[in-house]
This record gives structure tokens, sequence and C-alpha cells, in this order.
């Protein structure tokens, strides 16, 4: 298993595997990434993508988090696609990279979003030294397969990572 960084032909090997419909999220992703918004991590089994990450250098989305919590990155939209995959270090070897990249970077910390639903997931970000910094609400849309547009809203906490800088 490695972890790479999205190439423009990764795109649509995303897709196929972890489809997104018409929010096209992957391209999205890939597309803020050539911005230089951010970094988008894909984890590979071979040829074959398992999960992802983005780490968004320009913080979380909430103003709250971003109040509290400035000069932040996030680490975004963390997924293992396929539940049998789960549980087998993909999401540790994601995290770990986006930690390396952003102290390659010269940032002090790195933070992430977990729902209140979501305890299996804050348990692994917390083992890997992550601390809750502010609770706050996630406000996201997907559109469904007509093109219509829902709204949600995810309690939850946002947990930072402080990092040491690379020698
Ligand atoms: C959360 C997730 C990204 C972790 O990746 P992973 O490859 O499964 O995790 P690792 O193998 O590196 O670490 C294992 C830990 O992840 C957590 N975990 C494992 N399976 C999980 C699952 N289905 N859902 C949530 N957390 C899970 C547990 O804390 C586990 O540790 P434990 O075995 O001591 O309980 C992945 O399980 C996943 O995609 N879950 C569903 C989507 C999700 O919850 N995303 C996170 C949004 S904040």
């Amino acid at each position: 298993m490695e972890v790479t960084e999205c190439r423009a032909s990764d795109v649509e090997v995303l897709e196929r595997v972890d489809s997104t419909g018409p929010n096209r999220w992957h391209e999205h992703k890939y597309q803020r990434q050539v911005a230089g918004l951010s970094t988008y991590l894909v984890a590979w089994d071979g040829d074959v993508p398992v999960g992802h990450g983005e780490i968004r250098w320009d913080g979380c989305a909430s103003p709250t988090v971003l109040e509290a919590v400035p000069d932040c990155p996030e680490l975004n939209g963390l997924v293992v696609y396929r539940e049998e995959l789960r549980g087998r270090g993909i999401g540790t070897a994601l995290i770990q990279a986006a930690m390396e990249r952003a102290a390659a970077r010269g940032c002090e910390r790195i933070g992430l979003g977990v729902g209140a639903d979501n305890p299996g997931a804050a348990r692994l970000y917390e083992r890997l030294g992550f601390v809750p910094a502010v609770e706050y609400v996630d406000v996201w849309s997907m559109r469904d397969q007509h093109g219509v547009s829902h709204r949600f809203e995810d309690p939850g906490w946002f947990l930072v990572r402080e990092l040491t800088p690379p020698r």
C-alpha cells in the first residue's frame, strides 16, 4: 500500500471505484490541488485506489473552527472505501502522510473534524495524538442522482495534532 498525491489521470479511476455521481468530488478535490489550495492524498493497493483524504491548506470551512484554531490546515474527508479494508492501517497511513506533508511545509499543527456519532474514528485520531480543540457543526451539501442538492448538518469536534518540525 502506498499513498500518493492525486494525478490528473487518477480522477476517473477514483470515480469508477468511489463514484460521486453529479458531485464530481474527485475532480473538485484534484482541481483544488492544482490551484494550490489543497493536497489530495490517495491510498493505493497496487493500481486500485482504496481510500483518500484531502489536506486543505487554508483550513476548515467552518468559521467557528477558523476563529478558534487559526492557521491550521485540515485533513478533510478521510475515508477507506470498502468496509472489509477498514482496520488494516490504511487510514493511519493517510493521516501520517498528511502530518508529514504539513510538518515539511512548516505547519505547527494539523486538524480534522469528527462527527459526534463516530467514536471509532475518534478513537483512532486520539491514539495518533489528536486532541479535541473546538465543538462545531459541520455543514455540507451533496447532489443526489437527479442533481437536487441536499444540505446536512453534522455536530462534532475539531481535533488538533501538534507537529514537530523536520530537522
Ligand atoms: C475512519 C477510517 C478512515 C479509518 O481508517 P482505517 O484504515 O479503517 O483505520 P486504521 O486501520 O488505520 O486504524 C484502525 C482504527 O480505525 C478505527 N476504525 C476502524 N474501522 C472503523 C470504521 N468502520 N469506522 C470508523 N472507525 C473505524 C478504529 O479506531 C480502529 O482502531 P481499533 O481497531 O483499535 O478499534 C475508516 O475506518 C473509514 O473510512 N471509516 C468510515 C468513514 C469514516 O468514518 N471516516 C472518518 C470521518 S471523520
